[in-house]
């Protein structure tokens, strides 16, 4: 538990206005919730004619959208079959309660139906000095480019109109065929994400357009592609480096593609340039528990919220820590929940927490996804468990 100073004065208030006062600063206390009762597996977020691997989600006006990395089509026997492209997206539905649409999905029990129209091309574009001429950024040396997303996109405005713009930084990994990485700090590209409901129809996709390819070069430290969340007219974003420190840094939502506009967090206070990727005073303690995972605020709880995997697990742990402030103090992350791994070498990952499919800001809950990793039948299959938790 953290203390918040105290910002009513002291020495200048009746014993009533201090007691209000103090209660007020238990209320900004960094916590650790706790669930009530069983979290329930509500079953699979499921598009029937994709595998798809690692989905986040966003909230885009009365839908959800998710993108996700690696897809596949199911051939006619329901058996990943080529191309694979690098990243797709996807709509889910909501019922008229704000609860999401649970339906029978064909071959898969119940489930939260994904569709959308992805031609079978990459969501985000693979680019030119990218080994771009297939849709999963192979190259003829074996390596490859895995333009994968790790968050969902951070949506920085809505219009009336029901447009919506939002960013995506992804890591330009370079990996080879076993899975190591050719460049430990890869730079980072941001991409814009346009969606325009007046001309998308109800399975077209947003547009994406690349902002710029080297938003962040490798010696800068890479903000973004660890998550975001938006607050009083900021966009704060978060990244990792290769060493493991978490870092934080903000801009103005309508600023977001102006490098000059970014504020950096390094020992606690913030300077205007990037500090780079090995800056030390950069890492802010507990404010993750090291994996992949998401950042949201709670307003039930006034706090900042991270819910995720530890780092190096593949396992579907859950660790959630919270903060009164993006910057923190962070609290120590916590496991809360434990879902059922896949049985493949990799048996669970990509943990994320889904604020936006909750029903109102007010529903104390959370629903959780993670990438369920089998291999049966000489095949590999992603899906994705959908649970809901309570809170007490
Ligand atoms: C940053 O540190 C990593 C090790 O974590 C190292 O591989 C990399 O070369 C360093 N980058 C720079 C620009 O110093
Ligand atoms: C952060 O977590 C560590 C354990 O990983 C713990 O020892 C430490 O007290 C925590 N820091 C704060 C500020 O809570």
């Amino acid at each position: 538990m953290f203390l918040v100073k105290p910002t009513c004065k002291k020495g200048m208030m009746s014993i009533h206005a201090a007691l209000i006062c103090a209660l007020s600063i238990q209320l900004v206390e960094a916590y650790i919730p706790t669930v009530s009762g069983t979290p329930q597996v509500l079953g699979l977020v499921q598009d029937p004619t994709i595998n798809r691997d690692s989905c986040g989600s966003s909230r885009f006006g009365s839908r959800a959208f998710w993108t996700c990395r690696d897809s596949q089509p199911f051939d006619s026997n329901g058996v990943p079959t080529l191309p694979v492209y690098s990243s797709s997206a996807s709509w889910t539905d909501f019922n008229s309660d704000g609860t999401p649409e649970l339906q029978s999905i064909s071959g898969y029990g119940t489930g939260l139906l994904m569709y959308g129209n992805n031609n079978e091309q990459p969501f985000y574009p693979i680019l030119a000095d990218e080994c771009n001429d297939n849709t999963a950024g192979s190259c003829s040396d074996g390596t490859r480019w895995a333009i994968w997303p790790d968050s969902p996109p951070l949506v920085t405005s809505e219009g009336s109109d029901g447009s919506i713009v939002a960013y995506t930084w992804i890591k330009q990994s370079h990996i080879t065929s076993s899975l190591g990485v050719e460049n430990p700090d890869p730079p980072v590209t941001l991409y814009r994400v346009n969606y325009d409901p007046s001309t998308a129809g109800s399975s077209g996709l947003p547009t994406v357009t690349t902002v710029q390819e080297n938003f962040w070069e490798s010696t800068d430290f890479p903000y973004g592609p660890y998550g975001g969340v938006v607050s009083n007219g900021y966009a704060y974003i978060y990244g990792q480096n290769a060493a493991g420190s978490v870092a934080l840094a903000k801009v103005p939502v309508d600023s977001v593609e102006d490098k000059s506009a970014y504020q950096y967090y390094i020992d606690e206070t913030y300077i205007t340039s990037n500090p780079g990727v090995n800056a030390s005073g950069i890492n802010i303690p507990n404010v993750s528990a090291g994996g992949q995972g998401t950042f949201y605020y709670s307003s039930v709880w006034s706090l900042f919220v991270w819910i995720g995997q530890a780092s190096d697990s593949v396992s579907a742990d859950f660790y959630v820590t919270t903060s009164p402030s993006p910057e923190g103090p962070w609290d120590t992350p916590t496991h809360f929940y434990s879902a059922t791994n896949g049985n493949y070498f990799l048996g669970a990952y990509s943990l994320q927490a889904h604020p936006d499919l909750l029903s109102s800001s007010s529903e104390n809950a959370i629903y959780l996804t993670y990438t369920k990793n089998d291999y049966t039948n000489n095949a590999n299959y992603y899906t994705t468990p959908l649970i809901l938790v309570q809170w007490e």
